[in-house]
Parts: C-alpha cells; sequence; structure tokens
C-alpha cells in the first residue's frame, strides 16, 4: 500500500471542493452575462451536482453539492441568521473529524451491495453480524430487518453518525441491531461469524493481522473495495458506477498477531487491540447467542450461501 493508495478515501473531500470552485466559478462568468439571481442560483447548483456526477460522487455526496450553493444563496438572500453555517461546520467535524487521525472518512456502502451481503447471510439459523465502522446503520438496519435469526453489531468512531445509528436502534423497529461508539482496535473479533469492512486502504494490514488473530475458524470477512493482504476466497462484483468488489475471505484458524502490529498502532495514535469484552450484551435479544457460533461456523464451514 503507497501513500497515494492510502489518500485515496481522501479524495471525494477534494472533488467536493473543485465542485464548489467550479460553481463559483459559474456565478462570477454567468452574473457577467446574465445578471438574473433565479439563473446564477439555479444554475450553480446545475453546474455543482452536474460536476459531482462527473466525479462519481455518491448519491448523498451529490445531494450535499447541491445543496451547497443553495444554502449559500439563502444565507445571502434571505439573510439566514450564521448559526446555520456554525450547525452544518460542527456536524461536518463530528462526522469526518475520527478520518484525520484514521485515514478512513465516512462514505456509505453502495446500495448494490446490500443484497450481495445480504445474500451471504444465512436465512434460518442464528448468527452475529459486524459492521466496522457502521456510519450511520444503514447496511445494517437494512440487513436486520430481511435476517431476523442474525444479530447485527455495528460500531462507529464518528460521534454523530453513531449517534444517529444508536438513536435507531432506541425506535424499537430493530430488535436485532446494536450499535455501539467504539473504536475498531479496541473491538474484539471472535464472536462473529460475519465481519464487514468498507474502510479505506490505510488500516486493512493490521486489521487483516487483528482479523486473522481474532476471528474463528470458518467465519467469514468481508472487505468492500479495500483488499486484505492475502487471496481472497471470492470476490464479488457489485454493480455500481466504480465497479467496485466485495472480497470474501474464509478465516482459517486463529493467527498470532506480530508484535510489531501493536507498535505501528500505538504509533500512528490507533490504540492497542485489548481483548477487551464489554461491549454492551445482546441478551435482550430473544434469540440469545447461545448456539449461534456452532450453528453459523458449520454454515461458514461448508461454505453455503442461503438464499
Ligand atoms: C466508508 S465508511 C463505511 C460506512 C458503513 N460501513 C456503510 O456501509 O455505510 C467508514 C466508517 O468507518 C469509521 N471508522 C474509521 N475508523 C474507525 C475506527 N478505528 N473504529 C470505528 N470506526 C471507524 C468512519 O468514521 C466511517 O464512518
Amino acid at each position: 500500500m503507497n501513500n497515494l493508495q492510502a489518500a485515496a478515501p481522501l479524495k471525494f473531500l477534494l472533488k467536493t471542493f473543485v465542485c464548489q470552485l467550479v460553481a463559483v466559478s459559474f456565478v462570477i462568468i454567468g452574473w457577467h452575462f446574465v445578471p438574473a439571481i433565479p439563473f446564477i442560483i439555479i444554475g450553480a447548483c446545475v453546474v455543482s451536482y452536474s460536476m459531482a456526477v462527473l466525479f462519481s460522487l455518491s448519491k448523498p455526496w451529490r445531494v450535499v453539492n447541491l445543496l451547497i450553493p443553495l444554502s449559500g444563496a439563502i444565507t445571502l438572500f434571505l439573510d439566514a441568521p450564521s448559526w446555520i453555517f456554525l450547525i452544518v461546520a460542527i456536524a461536518l467535524f463530528l462526522i469526518y473529524a475520527p478520518a484525520f487521525v484514521t485515514r478512513v472518512p465516512y462514505y456509505p456502502t453502495p446500495r448494490p451491495a446490500y443484497d450481495l451481503i445480504l445474500a451471504e447471510l444465512p436465512t434460518d439459523r442464528p448468527f452475529v453480524f459486524l459492521d466496522i465502522g457502521c456510519g450511520f446503520g444503514d447496511l445494517l438496519s437494512f440487513l436486520s430487518k430481511r435476517r431476523p435469526y442474525g444479530r447485527f453489531v455495528g460500531i462507529e468512531i464518528g460521534v454523530l453518525p453513531w449517534l444517529i445509528g444508536w438513536m435507531r436502534t432506541k425506535t424499537g423497529r430493530y430488535k436485532n441491531l446494536r450499535i455501539h461508539f467504539k473504536n475498531m482496535w479496541k473491538a474484539p473479533l471472535d464472536e462473529y461469524d460475519f465481519v464487514y469492512t468498507f474502510l479505506s486502504p490505510a488500516p486493512m494490514v493490521p486489521l487483516w493481522h487483528k482479523a486473522q488473530a481474532e476471528m474463528q475458524p470458518g467465519s467469514l470477512f468481508i472487505s468492500n473495495t479495500f483488499q486484505a493482504p492475502a487471496a481472497a476466497e471470492r470476490d464479488v462484483p457489485i454493480d455500481d458506477r466504480r465497479s467496485s468488489r466485495l472480497f470474501m475471505y474464509r478465516m482459517s484458524g486463529r493467527v498470532r498477531v506480530p508484535e510489531t502490529l501493536y507498535e505501528e498502532l500505538e504509533r500512528k495514535s490507533l490504540g492497542r487491540p485489548d481483548g477487551d469484552r464489554s461491549h454492551e450484551s445482546l441478551s435482550s435479544d430473544p434469540r440469545s447467542s447461545e448456539g449461534s457460533r456452532g450453528v453459523s461456523t458449520e454454515h461458514c464451514t461448508k461454505g453455503q450461501g442461503s438464499d
């Protein structure tokens, strides 16, 4: 993994900046030729959105790009209070601040991947699924509704995504879903039959070591887009604009974590895997964890899809 690869996920912030730069250029040049406010506002939104499409930004980010010129215009012409900008800035900070340390910004799993992940999960047996860096919990809520025998756990280090995801679990609509504010390096992986990640190239090597050391034989490690440093059992193409893939790794047994991994993580201020098993119990779920390991490991070992 080189530095260029590691910086790749931050590219979307740069692309957003370029989208807005082009929109501002449009405003300056457009005003010169057609000094009509509605034309300029609509034009800036269209230009910004089109640039986001051109850069293949995800749909939510296209909408964000469309809204930036609009909110600028509203503030300017409707004399909107400046605290709106402050709130937006704080919200963006609470979503993206950890990325400066983790080098993993938030962006959602593309929708076409949802069904591919769902197809890996058993329909008739208990299992436990972890989304490392679950964002707002969109994928987890989709999966948990469709696999009632499964228990779904998300961990997230971004304050706002975690808070919104956590609040979702409190609505009572998701009985088999829990979302925790937790650093992935502090989360043991030994109780999960499926571990899903969509991160960036930056943590993949140490994360793979951690998965090898902690995940049970037969369990499945699924990485969206970013490969682990090992041959995948399968890779499944995702029908999205980036032609990304899901890389599936069947875990073969626990491998000792090299001490250099801990040193590397500490050097990067990412924390040290500590075998902490304190995350909240899911025992309130009527389908308790009892037996889930045996059943779903059998499922995993046989490598059967259930759908
Ligand atoms: C690309 S997003 C994936 C979002 C989500 N999995 C989904 O499918 O929509 C990666 C997420 O991982 C989170 N993250 C990055 N490093 C983390 C860490 N060390 N522990 C927990 N979450 C982390 C980020 O805050 C971000 O929300």
